[in-house]
């Protein structure tokens, strides 16, 4: 069997880790990655039939009955992830129940996946319902849309709206728009649900005050999709305060849209 620290997923999620890290986005142990895997790439490093140990994850993930995810670590600082997977990470195997998390490796110091697995969770299945190659899920807490939640409604629309016409190519990268929550207690199985009802039209979440979800095929795919978003809202609170003598019109977004392809929000455009 191969050394799971060499392994593709691991280094990935790890190296994801340092960028969010050194973007100033995960402070402390802020953040979290989950990363569904396939038994046959867990295999090639570990024993499917060797469960370290069982935790309870306190709902129930049904649908994820007999997957595989690697998750980072509750209290870890992403930070610390590329030089200590170990302590830092888990591999585990959602149990036949859909109520436990069956450790195959990590969390070597007896910690376990992070406090806020049932909105990962609860997001992976709600995405998987519309876009079965979804894989990855990805909380963390970017400066600038963090900022923009505390002088900018929390509205799915209007929040859409002021991101895309920040950046020309936001209604690409984002068509369907994204959904925002009120602050909410986090950690919980409520804020999970809420977060996979928005997942089932949006693959980026904001949550009140607090960070933002991503949700994607690939690692590269979701991060992308937060830096994008985490972008405009840099734009937006570079300029909030200064006389806006420009804009990108709801007609040139519509015009980007149509010439893209992409099938985005109608009514989050215009007269909002
Ligand atoms: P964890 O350390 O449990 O992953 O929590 C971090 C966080 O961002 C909570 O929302
Ligand atoms: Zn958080």
């Amino acid at each position: 069997m191969k050394n799971i620290l060499t392994a593709p997923f691991l280094l990935e999620v790890a190296k994801t880790a340092s960028n969010m890290y050194r973007l100033g986005w995960d402070e402390r142990n802020g953040g979290n990655i989950s990363y569904l895997l396939t038994e046959a790439e867990v295999a090639e490093y570990l024993d499917p039939s060797a469960v370290i140990r069982t935790l309870d994850m306190g709902f129930e993930a049904k649908t994820l009955a007999g997957k595989y995810f690697i998750v980072t670590g509750s209290g870890k600082y992403f930070k610390n992830v590329e030089d200590d997977p170990a302590h830092n990470l888990g591999v585990f195997r959602v149990s036949r129940d859909g109520t436990k998390a069956e450790l195959l490796w990590g969390y070597c110091d007896g910690g376990r996946p992070t406090s806020e697995l049932p909105a990962h969770l609860m997001s992976h299945m709600a995405r998987l319902e519309v876009d079965p190659e979804n894989r990855v899920v990805m909380h963390t807490h970017p400066t600038y849309t963090l900022a923009m939640n505390f002088v900018h409604e929390l509205d799915d629309a209007k929040f859409t709206h002021s991101l895309w016409q920040m950046c020309t190519e936001c209604i690409v990268v984002f068509p369907e728009g994204i959904g925002v929550l009120p602050w909410m207690l986090c950690g919980t199985n409520s804020i999970g649900q809420a977060t996979a009802e928005k997942m089932k039209q949006h693959r980026v979440v904001i949550w009140g005050m607090h960070g933002v979800y991503g949700a994607g095929k690939t690692l590269d795919e979701t991060f992308g999709l937060i830096e994008t978003v985490e972008k405009a809202a840099q734009v937006y609170m570079l300029t909030a305060h200064l006389p806006r003598v420009n804009t990108i019109t709801d007609a040139q977004m519509q015009e980007l849209a149509d010439f893209f392809q992409v099938d985005y929000r109608k009514d989050f455009l215009y007269d909002l």
